[in-house]
C-alpha cells in the first residue's frame, strides 16, 4: 500500500469524525505488518477528557483485534470545511504508539496544507521516550 493510499483510507475516516466542539476533524488509517488497514477518527465528548484522537482510536480497534505489529499510520487533520494542517499525532498519541512501534522504522504520514505528504519516524517525533525498557 502507497503512501497516498493509506492517506486516502484516513481522509475516508475523516467523514467519521464526530467533534462538535473543536469541530476539527482527524482522520486516521493504521497499516498493520500484515497488510491490513484500521481506520479511526476523532470522538469528542461533553465531558471533553473522554475525547479520543482518531489515531488511538484506530490503534486501539487494531489491538482489540489482536494485530500488535504496525509498519505506518496515515494523518489527516483540519477545521470543518478548510484545508488539511498537516497538524502532529498529539503527545499522548505518540506515546500510544511508542508501546506497539519501533521509533525507527515506523512512519507517519501527515498531509499538509498543499496535499502533500509529509513522512516522520516514530523516532523523530517522540525522542527519548519512556517505554517499556525504562520499568527494569
Ligand atoms: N485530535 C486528534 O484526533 N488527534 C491528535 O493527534 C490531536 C487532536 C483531536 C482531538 C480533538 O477532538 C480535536 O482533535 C481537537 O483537539
Amino acid at each position: 500500500m502507497t503512501p497516498n493510499e493509506l492517506m486516502q483510507k484516513a481522509i475516508q475516516a475523516m467523514q467519521q469524525s464526530y467533534s462538535p466542539y473543536s469541530h476539527y476533524r482527524v482522520g486516521a488509517a493504521l497499516l498493520s505488518r500484515d497488510g491490513r488497514v484500521f481506520t479511526g477518527c476523532n470522538i469528542e465528548n461533553a465531558a471533553y477528557s473522554p475525547t479520543v484522537c482518531a489515531e488511538r482510536c484506530a490503534f486501539f480497534k487494531a489491538v482489540s483485534a489482536g494485530v500488535r505489529d504496525f509498519e505506518a499510520i496515515a494523518v489527516v487533520g483540519s477545521r470543518e470545511g478548510g484545508e488539511p494542517t498537516g497538524a502532529p499525532p498529539c503527545g499522548v498519541c505518540r506515546q500510544v504508539m511508542a508501546e506497539f512501534c519501533d521509533a525507527d522504522s515506523f512512519k507517519i504520514y501527515l498531509m499538509g496544507k498543499s496535499g502533500e505528504i509529509v513522512c516522520h519516524t516514530l523516532g523523530e517525533l517522540l525522542p527519548s521516550g519512556f517505554g517499556k525498557g525504562n520499568l527494569g
